[in-house]
Order: structure tokens, then C-alpha cells, then sequence
């Protein structure tokens, strides 16, 4: 999702300079930036945001004005198996940028989160004064990450934004999610695992119209604030799937139940009005377009997602598979 962000910043803000500080972790690809690596405005610095040395020297080198925190391990079924890593990288990783923030006194930080804080609901929508009930080890670090936003507002007046998103989709996603998984285990002529009875229920929005949302944070929101940025587009699990299946023109034979996910939310559904009462904001991208054009991408960049899924991640994918036969 960073990649897409960075890309829209610059172009819509040509003036700006953006500096990538990314550690490239087994999701980060310098790939997704490949047309904008000789840009002037464009820097990439490699670096972890849980080394604080390392992001006050970002920050003062390039003489940073604001933070957008993409920065995350972001894959549940990863956390329930190893959540060190998350924990360390949402909650220590959010705590460095502020203090980087507050110290070095930028204009704004927007923290990009997750409406799985909130937990699982069965009927209605969160709205951002929902309280916390995070249910995995990804969604709870999350939490620790934004309450820390949350305190920093309060105690020392840093100037934060932080937003809970629904279920992003669209090209460059690393194919663990459930959108690229399933599209490319179909272009290999592999069944789609479908966790429990494929009746839970995601929110989903393009990546295109979490960039324009993040952008309207970050020029015009106040600090102190909490913005939800959803769509509205609520499917069942099953339902992507017979939406996936039917654009690729393959038979439901192709679904394979296997063990549910544990301690897996029903259904996220967020209330995103204050985004768009505040902002106009909307989102714009239909999600029947957006999966067509998504399918599309990934029949078209093999070459892209083949290392991943079947290189070096080959073993994550074996493991997830033995776990949930
Ligand atoms: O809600 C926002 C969140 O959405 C983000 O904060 C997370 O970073 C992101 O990973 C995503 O979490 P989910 O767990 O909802 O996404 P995932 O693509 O892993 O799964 C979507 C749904 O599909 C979920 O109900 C589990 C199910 N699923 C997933 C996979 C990978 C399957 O049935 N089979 C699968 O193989």
C-alpha cells in the first residue's frame, strides 16, 4: 500500500519531496517503485522504525515536515504464528515516530491503521468512538500502536491523525491476502483454501481511494482526530470467491473448506461518515472494476508474483497449507 501512496504524492504534489524509509521486509519490494527511482523528489532509505537512531537521522537529515506510517506487519494468519515481530513493529515502530514527531516538531503524523481494533461485529458499524477489542495478535498490536497515538495527543499535543481502514485490495499485493491468493492459485490451476464456512464478512477498498483518503488526512484534518475510511462494499468471503471464480471462468470445484482461522472476526463493518461529512471525501472506484482490473494485473505480471509465492516465501505458504488441512 505504501508503494501506491508514494506514487500518488508524487504526482499530485510534484513540489514535494517524499523519502521512503522502508526496512524491506519480506512484503516490501522496491519493485512497486521501480518508475519513480530516478525521480529527484523520490528518496529510498533503508531502515527499521524500531531503531530510533535511525528514524531521528531520517527525520533530521531530510528536514521531514510530517510522517504517513505505513510502516506494519500487516498479515493476521502470520501473527497468530509469530506475533514477536508484530508487536515489536506496530507498537515500539508508532512509538519512535512520535517521539520523532513531537521532538523534532512536525506538522503531522497520520497513522495508518486498521478497523480490526475494534474486534468483530455482527449487525450495525464501528463508528471511531467505538472502543477497542482487538482478537488477534496483529489487530491488539495495532491497538498498542494507536492508544500510544492516542496518549501522545493528549500528554504533549503532537499533531496526530489516525485512520482504521477496511480490507485494501488492488495490484502489488503481496499474495498472502485473501484478493491475490486466490486470483493467482486460480492462474496456476490450484484450489482456493476457504477458511470455516466462507461466511465472514470483509469490508473492501481499492487502493486508489485509500491513497486520496490518506491524503485528505494529512492536508486537512486537525490533530487529536480518528477517521474510519471504508466504502460500504461489504462481501462474504464466499461471495469473492464466486466473483473471482466466475471473472476467471472456473467452477466453484475450485473451492477446497478447510479448518477456519483461529479466533477469526465474523465481520468488520466500519461508518465512515464522519470522512466523508467532514471532507466530502467518497470513495469512487466500483468493486466489480476494481477486482476485473486486479485479475488483470496479476494475469499479466507473473513475473512479479511467481518469486514470491513459489521463491523463497515457498515454506510460509507450505505451513499455512499443512495448518489448515
Ligand atoms: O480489515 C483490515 C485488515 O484486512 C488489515 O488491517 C490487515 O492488514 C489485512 O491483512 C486484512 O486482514 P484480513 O484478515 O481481513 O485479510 P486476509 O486477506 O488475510 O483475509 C480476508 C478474509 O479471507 C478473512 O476472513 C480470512 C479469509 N481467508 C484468507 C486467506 C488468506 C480465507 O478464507 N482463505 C485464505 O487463504
Amino acid at each position: 500500500m505504501g508503494s501506491h501512496f508514494i506514487k500518488y504524492i508524487l504526482v499530485k504534489y510534484p513540489g514535494y519531496k517524499v523519502i521512503n524509509f522502508d526496512k524491506l521486509t519480506y512484503a516490501g519490494n522496491l519493485e512497486n517503485l521501480r518508475e519513480v527511482e530516478n525521480n529527484p523528489q523520490y528518496k529510498f532509505v533503508q531502515g527499521d522504525i524500531c531503531d530510533r537512531e535511525a528514524v531521528n537521522k531520517v527525520v533530521e537529515e531530510n528536514k521531514i515536515d510530517a510522517i504517513v506510517n505505513y510502516a506494519a506487519e500487516s498479515h493476521v494468519d502470520r501473527s497468530i504464528m509469530d506475533p514477536d515481530v508484530f508487536l515489536r513493529t506496530e507498537i515500539l515502530g508508532s512509538f519512535n515516530l512520535l517521539e520523532a514527531t513531537k521532538n523534532f516538531n512536525l506538522k503531522k503524523m497520520v497513522q495508518v491503521s486498521t478497523d480490526e481494533v475494534y474486534g468483530s461485529i455482527e449487525e450495525g458499524s464501528f463508528t471511531e468512538d467505538s472502543s477497542f477489542s482487538p482478537n488477534s495478535p496483529y489487530a491488539a498490536a495495532k491497538a498498542g500502536g494507536d492508544h500510544l497515538c492516542r496518549a501522545y495527543f493528549v500528554t504533549y499535543k503532537t499533531p496526530i491523525v489516525v485512520s482504521h481502514s477496511c480490507n485494501f485490495y488492488g495490484t502489488n499485493q503481496f499474495p498472502e491476502k485473501l484478493i491475490p491468493f486466490f486470483i493467482t492459485n486460480l492462474i496456476e490451476g490450484k484450489k482456493v483454501p476457504l477458511y470455516g464456512d466462507g461466511k465472514n464478512v470483509r469490508e473492501w477498498i481499492h487502493t486508489s481511494d485509500h491513497c486520496r483518503a490518506i491524503d485528505v488526512l494529512l492536508h486537512q484534518a486537525e490533530a487529536g482526530n480518528v477517521y474510519n475510511i471504508g466504502t460500504g462494499k461489504e462481501l462474504k468471503n464466499i461471495e469473492i470467491t464466486k466473483l473471482i471464480l466466475s471473472e476467471m471462468e472456473m467452477g466453484e470445484e475450485m473451492i477446497e473448506p478447510v479448518k477456519d482461522r483461529p479466533g477469526h472476526d465474523r465481520r468488520y463493518s466500519i461508518d465512515c461518515s464522519k470522512l466523508e461529512n467532514d471532507f466530502g471525501w467518497k470513495a469512487e472506484k466500483d468493486f466489480e472494476t476494481g477486482l476485473k482490473e486486479t485479475i488483470a494485473w496479476y494475469k499479466n505480471n507473473p513475473d512479479w508474483w511467481q518469486p514470491l509465492k513459489n521463491g523463497e516465501h515457498a515454506e510460509y505458504f507450505k505451513k499455512q497449507y499443512l495448518e489448515r488441512k
